[in-house]
């Protein structure tokens, strides 16, 4: 590992040669079966990621005006960006009209309204795929299922006719096809089994190619090893896609899609902090970071649990929580951990910060957002921000 004893912590760190690895392996992967990415910006919209991503050659998948747009300036192409989201604001909608994206993802019967009205006005046609909710349940937390009946997203089943129609008998509406996505850090591929059952199901009912259907976009939601980053860096792409490619039924010439955030990304990145102090509580000890969950808002949102290291410290383990300076009580990062001796100064390595780290930053006591630091063949490089 590269010096970090002038960095300024924290910092939001980026192996760039584990994220070009990952990239490569998901696209080798799916172009044996000829299907087309989208990297999900959510997870993380970094310029210096950004940028990498597209010369690996992904589409988008944008969820605000401001994911298009930065997405745009990035240099992705319209034509290769979806928009997805079950609020979408009418000048999000006119944004994604103007720069003919390759298709918005509609989420309920009046968004189509919505969304052909504004076409209408501004003269031109709309491509449209139906986001549908296939209430399936996938093995994840609570918070990120999005494919349940329990959840706001999509097109319920009893609902998908009349959007179908809907689109049909709209002259500003061109229907490409079909949108799911189950959920998000979904390790185990039995959810996606049951996906393809789904949608191979839905779409004979549903006579999707009679609706002129080409298109199937499955989502994202593959998960990563959060237990184990550093021996299992770059998720198993061969098996997932290998898995669509066994149990998908669709018509040949269908198209498809993926939208995946969290496995591209997840793993590439860290979180450097260091240990402000050290102090024996009531039975247990802590160790203080200057990282809170401003930085990181996982553990104290979803209970989960990254992996942390010392890099400083050789010392003999011993047992800590780890929080944060935040002023809350969430602001943990972890319960009872063995970490060599742990002493002010130290600095310590929050694992797997890649995705869903750096884009759900906040100011909340008025903390500073942290720099990124990046890191390629061995050393520290500019990020050319
Ligand atoms: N497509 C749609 C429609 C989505 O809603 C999402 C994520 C993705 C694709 C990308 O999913 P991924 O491949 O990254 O699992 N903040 C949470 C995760 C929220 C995911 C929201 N939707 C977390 O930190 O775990």
């Amino acid at each position: 590992m590269a010096d970090f004893s002038g960095i300024k912590t924290p910092a939001y760190f980026y192996d760039l040669d584990l994220l070009k690895k990952t990239l490569g392996v998901a696209s080798r992967e799916a172009d044996r079966y000829g299907y087309r990415l989208h990297y999900a910006i959510k997870a993380n919209n970094n310029p210096v990621i950004l940028r990498i991503i597209r010369e690996y050659g992904y589409g988008t998948d944008c969820v605000s005006g401001n994911e298009m747009l930065r997405a745009l300036e990035t240099g992705f192409t319209a034509g290769g960006m979806v928009l997805a989201g079950v609020g979408k604001t009418d000048v999000e909608i006119e944004l994604a009209i103007k720069n003919d994206i390759f298709c918005i993802n509609c989420e309920s019967l009046e968004e189509l309204e919505v969304a052909s009205k504004i076409a209408g006005k501004l003269k031109k046609i709309v491509r449209v795929a139906l986001r549908v909710n296939p209430s399936i349940k996938a093995d994840t937390h609570r918070y990120i299922t999005t494919g349940g009946e329990e959840n706001k997203f999509g097109i319920v089943l009893p609902q998908l006719r009349q959007a179908l129609d809907y689109c049909k008998n709209s002259a500003e509406i061109e229907f490409t096809g079909l949108h799911f996505h189950i959920g998000s850090q979904i390790t185990s591929l039995d959810p996606f089994k049951k996906l393809c059952e789904t949608v191979n199901r839905v779409w004979r009912e549903f006579d999707i190619t009679d609706y002129s259907g080409k298109m199937i976009n499955l989502g994202g939601g593959y998960g990563i090893d959060y237990k184990k980053p550093e021996t299992n860096s770059v998720p198993d792409f061969g098996s997932f896609f290998s898995l669509f490619a066994e149990y998908l039924e669709l018509p040949r010439g269908t198209s498809v899609h993926f939208e995946l955030g969290r496995s591209l990304v997840g793993q590439c990145g860290r979180i450097l902090t260091r240990v402000l102090y050290t102090k024996q509580g009531a039975g247990k000890k802590f160790v203080i970071v200057d990282a809170g969950m401003t930085e990181l808002i996982r553990p104290a949102l979803y209970q989960a649990v990254h992996r942390i290291i010392n890099v400083s410290s050789p010392g003999h383990p011993e047992r800590y929580d780890v929080v944060g300076p935040v002023c809350e009580s969430s602001d943990v990062f972890a319960k009872d951990i063995m970490l060599p001796r742990t002493l002010r100064g130290d600095m310590l390595h929050i694992l797997s910060c890649g995705a869903y780290t750096e884009s759900m930053n906040m100011n909340f006591n008025l903390r500073e957002k942290p720099g990124s630091v990046y890191f390629s063949e061995g050393k520290i490089v500019p990020g050319e921000e």
